[in-house]
């Protein structure tokens, strides 16, 4: 891999992602693979989060979606969902300086009632203290799962055609945006997705319509810097076509 200096030389900050969303997966088998307990993987996931997380800010990306926590992710056993539940509560205590000195807003997008009390009060407070930060919007999707949210769309859409307060006929993308949770973000550019994996589980299925997918092998603990500037230079060099012709 090339230094630093190098990557970040091949950047284009004009043409940077507007939006950047992050399947981090990996956190287990990089575990694993040292003889350590899955909950040793998402401590040193927690990590590359800061990492990533100042990276993107530091390099001009505007709004950086992270998966930390699916619906799926509930049907864990009970120990690893405990954990994980601590160690964002432990992560956001720690990290409102992070969000704070880079300049950073927090977001958080899923079914946050379904989290325990301690996580959704945490979040709330870091939500607020952060609201007026202008750098980058940091977005968590916590408790997430896009057919979920898609459900509570067509719900609350159709909660507003039976009470007459918008028309069938009005319904377009742009009434579908307005109902998703991510409303107040622009369509995802670039999806990360690490470990080798190559599919989507249930990660913003709308909003990844003309996404560019990046895909590596790298466990979620060893995501670096350079990992993500490698990733950025590979979706500089695509061509977006949106349907059309070059
Ligand atoms: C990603 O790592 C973190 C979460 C899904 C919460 P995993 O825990 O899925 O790790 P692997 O995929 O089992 O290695
Ligand atoms: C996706 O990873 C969810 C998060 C990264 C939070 P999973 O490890 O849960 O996904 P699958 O089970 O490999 O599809
Ligand atoms: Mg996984």
């Amino acid at each position: 891999m090339q230094n630093k200096m190098e990557l970040l030389d091949q950047i284009n900050k004009e043409h940077l992602p507007q939006h950047l969303a992050i399947i981090m997966d990996g956190n287990g088998r990089w575990a694993k693979r040292k003889g350590m307990l899955r909950a040793f993987g998402h401590e040193n996931g927690a990590k590359s989060v800061r990492v990533t997380v100042e990276s993107c800010a530091k390099l001009g990306v505007k709004n950086l979606t992270l998966y930390a926590f699916s619906t799926e992710n509930w049907n864990r056993p009970k120990v690893e969902v405990d954990t994980l539940m601590k160690l964002l509560v432990s992560s956001l205590k720690k990290e409102i300086k992070t969000l704070q000195s880079n300049n950073i807003r927090l977001n958080a997008i899923g079914n946050l009632t379904n989290l325990p009390s301690g996580v959704q009060k945490e979040l709330q407070e870091v939500i607020e203290k952060t609201s007026e930060n202008t750098r980058m919007t940091l977005t968590l999707a916590l408790s997430y799962g896009s057919r979920e949210e898609l459900i509570q769309v067509v719900k609350k859409i159709a909660h507003k055609v039976k009470n007459n307060i918008i028309s069938e006929e009005a319904i377009d993308e742009s009434i579908i945006n307005q109902h998703l949770y991510t409303h107040n973000l622009p369509d995802v550019d670039l999806v990360i997705r690490t470990s080798g994996e190559h599919r989507i589980s249930n990660f913003l299925l709308w909003q990844i319509a003309y996404a560019e997918f990046y895909f590596t092998e790298v466990l979620w603990p060893d995501f670096s810097e350079n990992h993500l500037y490698e990733a950025i230079i590979s979706y500089q060099k695509r061509e977006r076509r949106f349907g059309k012709t070059s």
